[in-house]
């Protein structure tokens, strides 16, 4: 374990301190691309988590962040479907759009002016070093890195400080972000100023979960649960999920991770261990399995599906929901951004 990843778990842990003493003291900012319908993976790693912030009484920033869409490809796709859809699963997921602002990068014109002055105060070596950047071109088959692709943890920075945010819920790779905007955010103080808190991850404690074919969850790769699937989709999809030939199920992650993963979906769902739902399932074998899985997961994100389908029919409401969080984030961005030309002296009127 790094010395890095070992502080930011100290600081996350912290964190979690603060939240049970006085949650109402937090200011929380996540954020997501709009890139496709979120799912099963995306509901136990944060979605969980955001709705618990909010339920706690945290102020809750929550980004589309539709500008990182072409960081690692030329075309937006379908990108007003995606942003609908992504605020849609996030309200029906829980977020109260009366206490929670859901905005997008690209009509906050004032967040992404500050991404002027961070530049100036981070290098190119730097920005070439960032692991995850590497990894995203690296998957993407990117060769040749765009400008956008290696600046775009320093807009990450701007999402993050426009409202000064404290915590920002994440996995592990977007520490090297949370650690470049720390970085910002005490250089720019530095320079001019006390300006900017210096934010924290606060790391999701959810097990890392597979797709259904026992790889890394990506949705080009077919293998996830959406959100959106409909019950029947749902246990169509599972059907086709990767077992093993042993008809004994038992929870052993190292030896068998593709029975060990749907166990552990099912763990997450009822609220029961995997070691004893494998006692449970015996010899009943892989379909047995499946099916429970099924039935678990459609019964856990029922309601969720239910008011989804309500959302989409509101269009009108949907919209406003985006209008409202846009202003309110422009209104905030702004005000930062007038506190940072201050700081920096460029007031001439
Ligand atoms: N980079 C994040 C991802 O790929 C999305 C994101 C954009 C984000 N801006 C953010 C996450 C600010 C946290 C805070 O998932």
């Amino acid at each position: 374990m790094t010395d890095s990843y070992q502080a930011a778990l100290a600081r996350s842990a912290a964190i979690e301190q603060r939240l049970d003493d006085d949650p109402g003291s937090l200011r929380m900012l996540t954020g997501d691309r709009p890139t496709g319908a979120l799912h099963i993976g995306h509901y136990f790693g944060s979605i969980q988590n955001r709705v618990k912030l909010q339920q706690s009484g945290a102020e809750i920033w929550q980004l589309i962040a539709d500008y990182q869409v072409i960081t690692d490809r030329d075309m937006l796709g379908d990108i007003q479907g995606s942003v609908r859809n992504l605020t849609i699963d996030n309200i029906a997921a829980g977020l109260d759009p009366d206490r929670a602002t859901i905005f997008t990068h690209s009509a906050v014109p004032a967040l992404n002016q500050l991404l002027l002055p961070f530049l100036s105060l981070v290098s190119v070596a730097e920005l070439q070093r960032n692991p995850t950047v590497k990894d995203e071109a690296k998957s993407a088959g990117i060769t040749s890195i765009g400008g956008l692709l290696l600046t775009y943890p320093v807009h990450q920075a701007a999402d993050i400080l426009f409202c000064k945010a404290d915590v920002v819920p994440v996995g592990r790779d977007q520490l090297p972000h949370l650690e470049q905007t720390r970085v910002v955010a005490r250089r720019f103080n530095e320079r001019y100023g006390a300006t900017f808190p210096e934010p924290d991850a606060l790391l999701s404690d959810a097990p890392l979960i597979l797709g259904l074919d026992g790889t890394k969850m990506s949705k080009s790769k077919g293998n996830v649960i959406e959100l959106r699937m409909t019950a029947d989709e749902t246990a169509k999809k599972l059907k086709g999920a990767k077992t093993d030939s042993d008809r004994v199920i038992t929870y052993d992650p190292a030896a068998r991770p593709e029975v060990a993963n749907l166990l552990l979906l099912i763990s997450l769902c009822e609220g029961v261990a995997p070691e004893q739902v494998a006692d449970e399932i015996g010899d009943g074998g892989g379909g047995t399995l499946k099916k429970r899985l099924a039935d678990a997961i459609n019964t856990e994100l029922a309601p969720l599906r239910a008011r989804r389908l309500e959302l989409e029919q509101d269009t009108s409401y949907v919209s406003d929901i985006l209008r409202r969080g846009n202003e309110r984030a422009g209104e905030v961005a702004e005000r930062t951004l007038d506190e940072v030309r201050e700081r920096m002296g460029m007031v001439y009127t």
